[in-house]
């Protein structure tokens, strides 16, 4: 054979060089048939895979129904397999937008498999409760339910409480009955109704906080869509108005570019993909006979906290990066939809409050106290998992992470893990976001 092949090529033994799955089951892919997902490469998340599987290495029958990044365990495929399979748009592999994670376009959202491996390294159960003092759109409160663990979701930002509360409650919906009547309702009327608050909103008055999302899933039907599908399910109303929310979104940040289009062209295609996700999680819930566990959401301060001491197991939360990102701008359109006040926000929010230098300040005392809350509702022995950017403020790393683990053994904290995530894309200022596990001491001062 003439070329450059002209010599068969040798076959190199990579497993002999580095045998992934051999370090990550220290060893117990020899006797039991074990297969990460082929995705599965950053150190990272084979850091993580690693944490989970030791958790569970005993117990593999639990583990294939909890696994975050194995494919395979012992030769069946695992629940995460056919979870992530319900796809949704924008989704990367079988790390996040599966099941309702993908509901509503949250810019600040951590993937679902990560959390999923973190509250496994926990080993916490139905009978446990975890909290996300940061809970954003409710990424941590999906990944609890399917793993059939409650969970606390807190927030003060109140619309994205109520997308939190949406996306957890979609999951358990009686789907079949869903759609035959989703399908007899007069769906552009539906839409035009809800157009109607955006040519002309009305405030939503809501209780000082702290309150439960129930409360204001009842202010919003009564005060600012009393006639739309009254006769529905709130459950299911609160679906149609996400889609509508969605739609929104889209339309706002997609407008003056090439994929602009009316706002009911979004709403109709997010309608569609909404059922058939919906479907999907219909579907896999039944073949695996798989409970959702409650999860409550809270609009209220992550800095003074309405839970009593020692009262959650775990902690996994992802609070505010940096004062760089405007986390209420980013959401304007949702908020004056609902008709909310955005100043009132700005002022509770942390890593917004302040101007100039003084807002870096007040970000490192509003961290500081997060993190002695945190220390406070969490039983001894518990691990809080926290998610952090790198930030960046000017042209300086200002380096938080480390701030929070200088800070730990005052608030009781004993033992520290650190693992660090690489940003891919997105947002170039940010390189690196870090992955601190902090558990709390068993005697606390
Ligand atoms: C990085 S985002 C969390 C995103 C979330 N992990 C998810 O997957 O959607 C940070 C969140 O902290 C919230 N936040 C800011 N200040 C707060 C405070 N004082 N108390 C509670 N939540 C706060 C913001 O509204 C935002 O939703």
């Amino acid at each position: 054979m003439n070329g450059l092949f002209a010599e068969p090529i040798q076959e190199i033994p990579l497993t002999e060089i580095a045998d992934i799955l051999d370090w990550v089951t220290e060893g117990k892919s020899k006797e039991v048939s074990l297969k990460l997902f082929d995705d599965v490469s950053m150190v990272y998340e084979l850091q993580l895979a690693k944490m989970e599987f030791s958790r569970f290495s005993d117990d593999l029958r639990t583990f294939r129904q909890r696994t975050a990044y194995f494919e395979e365990v012992a030769g069946e495929k695992s629940w995460h397999f056919y979870l992530s399979a319900v796809e949704g748009k924008g989704q990367i592999g079988h790390s996040n937008q599966y099941l309702t994670h993908w509901f509503y376009p949250y810019k600040g959202k951590f993937h679902g498999q990560m959390v999923k491996a973190l509250l496994n390294f926990m080993a916490v159960n139905e009978g446990s409760t975890v909290l996300d003092p940061f809970v954003g759109s409710g990424t941590t409160l999906v990944e609890c339910a399917t793993l059939n663990v409650p969970s606390i979701g807190i927030d003060i930002n109140p619309a994205l409480c109520l997308v939190a509360h949406i996306k957890h409650r979609a999951l358990s919906i009686d789907f079949p009955e869903f759609r035959r009547t989703i399908h007899r309702l007069p769906l552009p009327k539906v839409f035009r109704q809800f157009t109607r608050q955006l040519e002309n909103p009305k405030p939503l008055q809501l209780p000082p906080v702290p309150f439960e999302s129930e409360e204001m899933v009842r202010a919003i039907w009564e005060q600012l869509f009393p006639d739309v599908a009254p006769d529905l399910h709130t459950e299911w109303r609160n679906i149609l108005l996400l889609i509508f929310l969605h739609a929104l979104s889209d339309f706002t940040y997609l407008e003056g570019t090439g994929k602009a289009k009316p706002l009911e062209s979004f709403w109709q295609d997010n309608f569609a993909s909404y059922l058939q996700t919906l479907e999907g999680i219909h579907r896999v819930r039944e073949m695996l006979s798989m409970p959702i566990a409650s999860a409550r959401v809270l609009c209220g301060d992550a800095l003074a906290m309405p839970l009593p001491d020692s009262s959650v197991d775990g902690i996994v939360t992802s609070p505010p990066y940096s004062i760089a990102l405007d986390y209420v701008k980013n959401d304007e359109h949702l908020l004056t939809y609902l008709g909310l006040p955005t100043d009132a926000l700005r002022r509770q929010m942390i890593g917004l409050k302040g101007h100039g230098k003084q807002r870096l300040l007040m970000y490192d005392h509003d961290m500081r106290q997060s993190l002695s809350e945190m220390s406070r509702v969490l039983k001894p022995l518990g691990w809080a998992a926290i998610v952090l950017g790198d930030v960046v403020v000017g042209d300086q790393r200002t380096d938080f992470c480390q701030r929070l683990l200088q800070w730990a053994p005052e608030f009781d904290f004993d033992q520290a893990i650190t693992l660090r995530r690489p940003i891919l894309g997105g947002y170039a200022r940010l390189r690196f976001e870090y992955i601190l596990l902090l558990r709390k001491g068993d005697s606390p001062k």
